[in-house]
């Protein structure tokens, strides 16, 4: 196998169907399940273990379907949603461990959050003890004893299966199992928001598609892509903990994302798409992405290791963390985008709060500004255009067009009720001031500071309003976040 990581298995994967045409995939994932299928019919036929009427006695016996045999959830129980309701499984590797449990680390909460790392091996022993800040660890179950399964695919089949394996473990008083890759980071206090908004009772399937065309188009574009993160609530996860493995047997599929999609559409489920999921199938710089968040809380951030580091002159772990800081300090606004003008000088300020601030020397309306500025490059470098799934910008060396970029530098809390992020200026513009609204350069603008409210949270999907002040010093400049008034135009 060319890498242990599982989440660049999709990208090698991926990587490698472009050169296949669909027909040719699509004949031989035909004849290959074929294959596989007489392969199981004789392995289970055959197998000592299996000669019973279900071939799944085996599962039964070693663990029992539901955590305790008594626990049914209760309908009528409408308490909030909290953190201690969602079980976290982690897929992650030995090879690559020691390089992603930085990432691991940033979100996790130990004593707090409840959950699992799953590794293809035990830990080497340098890894002993586990450290109390990582997840305590779990080693998969090995399925090359469960199936015949071609050796490519059995790092698949071992990513989709470790669902049901968090499952099995027996936690109690589940909600939800959330699962992310060992190079996701998670942001907990949206994700309980927002799966808070949904009836844990039914059975819900809740992800994000990629932004990519062409990964969707290669997958499915109602599937959840792993990496983003998705949530299967506790029946369903109980469901798919009957019935995964009898559909990996009907299904010779090359990827655990679009082998779950297809067993969960057999048990009648299908995905609920939840904006702030990022696969970030994307390479390079993506500050603009991040820069124009869609109008949603932000969920997770995947592929830290396959795009440039999210801050300039720090390295990817220390990025993650300082972005982690904000998040911390104000889940409810990290990257939203909140826009407003200085008219004196027909400027625009657009703020994702927690990350950076971008400012144009002319007004633009937020129709306009809400389109990611494609300062990115798509992750298959052979698709063409369309390639993604929103609306971009083009950066154009047009000086009325591309903005002065500030990226977070600090945050305090104040005394009283206000919290204070500042961002510093990443670079000099090297442009002209626009002229066609009036050549009034922000060149002098070296820092930005944002005012936003300490303890009151911004309502999810809600927008925020904001006001410029006008200050002495010239290099610095102060934004007010604040609701916006009923009615109230940015335009
Ligand atoms: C979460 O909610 C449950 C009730 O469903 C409660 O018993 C528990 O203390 C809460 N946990 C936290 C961390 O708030
Ligand atoms: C977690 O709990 C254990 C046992 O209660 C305790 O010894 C440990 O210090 C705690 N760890 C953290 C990071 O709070
Ligand atoms: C990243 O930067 C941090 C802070 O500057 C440093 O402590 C850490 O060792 C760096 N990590 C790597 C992998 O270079
Ligand atoms: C702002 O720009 C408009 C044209 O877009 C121009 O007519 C107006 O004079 C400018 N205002 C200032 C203060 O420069
Ligand atoms: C801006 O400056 C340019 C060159 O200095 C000039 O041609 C143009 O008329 C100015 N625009 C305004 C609106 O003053
Ligand atoms: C303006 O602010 C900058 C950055 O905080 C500072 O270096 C500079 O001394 C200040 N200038 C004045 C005149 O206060």
């Amino acid at each position: 196998m060319s890498s242990e990581k599982p989440s660049s298995i999709t990208t090698t994967i991926q990587q490698s169907i472009q050169h296949v045409s669909l027909g040719t995939l699509c004949k031989s994932m035909a004849i290959s399940g074929l294959v596989l299928f007489l392969f199981y019919t004789v392995l289970f036929n055959n197998h000592p273990y299996y000669q019973s009427s279900s071939r799944f006695t085996l599962f039964k016996l070693r663990w029992p379907l539901y955590p305790k045999d008594t626990y049914t959830p209760n309908i009528h129980n409408k308490t909030p949603t909290n953190l201690s309701h969602i079980v976290f499984g982690v897929v992650g590797s030995m090879n690559t461990w020691r390089h992603k449990r930085s990432y691991i680390e940033a979100w996790w909460r130990p004593n707090v959050t409840r959950g699992y790392l799953f590794l293809d091996r035990p830990p080497t022993p340098d890894f002993q003890p586990w450290p109390a800040s990582s997840p305590p660890f779990r080693v998969n179950e090995d399925v090359t004893k469960l199936f015949k399964v071609n050796y490519r695919v059995v790092t698949q089949v071992r990513i989709a299966r470790t669902i049901v394996e968090t499952f099995r473990q027996g936690d109690e008083e589940v909600r939800w199992y959330v699962m992310a890759d060992d190079d996701t980071v998670l942001f907990l206090d949206n994700l309980v928001e927002v799966l808070a908004k949904y009836d844990h009772n039914k059975y819900l399937y809740i992800g994000k598609n990629s932004e990519c065309v062409r990964s969707n188009s290669d997958f499915s574009f109602d599937m959840a892509f792993g990496g983003a993160g998705y949530a299967l609530s506790y029946p369903l996860a109980a469901a798919l903990a009957t019935e995964l493995d009898r559909c990996i047997g009907r299904y010779p599929i090359y990827s655990s994302d679009l082998l779950l999609q297809t067993c969960l559409a057999d048990i009648g489920v299908a995905l609920t798409q939840e904006k702030g999921f990022h696969q970030i199938d994307l390479h390079g710089d993506i500050s603009g992405f991040l820069s124009a968040h869609p109008q949603s809380p932000a969920l997770s951030l995947h592929h830290i290791d396959t795009i440039d580091p999210i801050f300039p002159f720090k390295n990817r772990s220390a990025s993650i963390n300082h972005l982690m800081k904000a998040a911390e300090v104000d889940h409810s606004r990290l990257l939203q985008q909140t826009i407003c003008y200085q008219r004196r000088s027909n400027w625009s300020f657009s703020t994702s709060w927690g990350y950076s601030i971008h400012l144009y020397e002319s007004i633009h309306p937020r129709s306009f500004l809400r389109r990611p500025l494609e300062t990115f490059k798509p992750w298959s470098r052979n698709a063409r255009p369309p390639f993604y799934m929103f609306n971009t910008r083009w950066l154009r060396n047009n000086p009325c067009e591309e903005p002065h970029v500030f990226f977070l530098e600090s945050i305090e809390k104040t005394g009283g009720d206000q919290i204070i992020t500042t961002y510093a200026r990443a670079s000099p513009r090297n442009l002209p001031p626009c002229s066609s609204s009036g050549n009034h350069s922000a060149e002098a603008i070296s820092k930005i500071r944002v005012f936003s409210p300490a303890g009151v949270y911004k309502e999810s999907g809600a927008v925020e309003c904001c006001d410029v002040e006008q200050m002495t010093n010239t290099s610095v400049t102060h934004v007010k976040l604040r609701a916006c008034t009923k009615g109230e135009i940015i335009a």
